[in-house]
């Protein structure tokens, strides 16, 4: 990983400050992409005071904007050369209906519409890449997931899981139509399963029974080193090149929900997030 370039959005905590950190240690040059400078640069601290040599900057923009996220990725392009890795790891949780100042979901638009979008925009600094790899941050919760089609914002019909079990739903079938028709593109993409992980995900954006029952949750979870571990192994492993748009868990491809296998739903999820984000053409310039 010597000095490879790789991106992680949500670097500042759990699974993605994990990430960072062992990604660090394995000498790339990471770029942490957080919402707070604050905690930005108290994640960077601790990576620093462990790992005195670590490359790595801070990039602060909020994914529940897309003109943020636009803005972003043109500064990124201008100044890195290339990407290697990009991790879209970010993710939210939101107990209450919550739109963007964009007019979209909170959970939709930061879980599945800002790695859709953010794959895209990077697409030019990862073509420069020897080896590119994209990494989307799931969730075994996308079993119990449906893409509601006709109101994927929940509008009339609002719950924190099934929007969160939507976006991840979403970020598989992502995965795997990205995979169908990225043509040549020397791309690898992977969707993840962490595992239960002992996060404050769950305590964010939260009513207070819900913060209850997520602290009784996650005593069964792993800690966040162990949930980091196959976005580690995909971003850094060399014999992952080319096994590409599939679903894994404990660094092994595993069975999606049958439900991705439901092409004219991964078409329309597409055409629905090309449509979402104002993209005329993904793979091109
Ligand atoms: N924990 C689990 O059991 C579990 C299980 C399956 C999948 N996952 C997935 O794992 C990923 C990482 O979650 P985690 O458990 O490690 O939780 P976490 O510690 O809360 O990490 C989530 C990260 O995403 C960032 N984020 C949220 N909204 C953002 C926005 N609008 N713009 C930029 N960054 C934003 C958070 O920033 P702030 O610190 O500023 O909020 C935080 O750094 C998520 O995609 C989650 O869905 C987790």
């Amino acid at each position: 990983m010597k000095d490879k370039i790789c991106l992680i959005t949500g670097a500042n905590s759990g699974i993605g400050f994990e990430t960072a950190k062992s990604l660090c240690a394995k000498g790339a040059h990471v770029l942490l992409w957080c919402r707070s400078e604050e905690k930005a640069k108290q994640a960077l601290a601790k990576i620093k005071a462990e790992y005195p040599d670590a490359k790595a900057d801070i990039i602060i923009s909020d994914l529940s904007s897309q003109k943020e996220i636009r803005k972003t990725c043109s500064e990124i392009l201008e100044k890195y050369t290339h990407l290697d890795v990009l991790i879209n790891n970010a993710g939210s949780w939101f107990s209450d209906f919550k739109l963007t100042p964009e007019g979209i979901e909170g959970q939709w638009a930061i879980n599945h519409l800002a790695p859709f979008l953010l794959t895209h925009l990077l697409l030019p600094a990862l073509k420069k890449s020897s080896d590119p790899r994209v990494i989307t941050v799931s969730s075994d919760s996308h079993y119990h997931g449906n893409i509601h089609f006709n109101d994927v914002n929940l509008a009339h019909n609002y719950h924190g899981i099934r929007a969160y079990a939507q976006s991840k739903l979403a970020n598989v079938l992502f995965t795997q139509e990205f995979e169908r028709r990225k043509g040549k593109l020397p791309v690898t993409i992977c969707a993840v399963q962490p595992g239960l992980v002992k996060t404050d995900i769950g305590l964010k954006n939260t009513i207070s029974f819900h913060g209850l029952m997520w602290k009784i949750r996650r005593l069964g979870g792993v800690s966040p080193k162990k949930g980091a571990e196959t976005s580690i192994y995909l971003a850094s492993e060399a014999g992952v090149k080319g096994i590409s748009g599939k679903y894994w868990d404990r660094c092994k491809p595993k069975q999606a929900s049958k439900k991705t296998e439901n092409l004219s739903d991964a078409i329309k999820l597409w055409e629905l997030s090309m449509d979402m984000c104002g993209i005329q053409n993904y793979f091109g310039q």
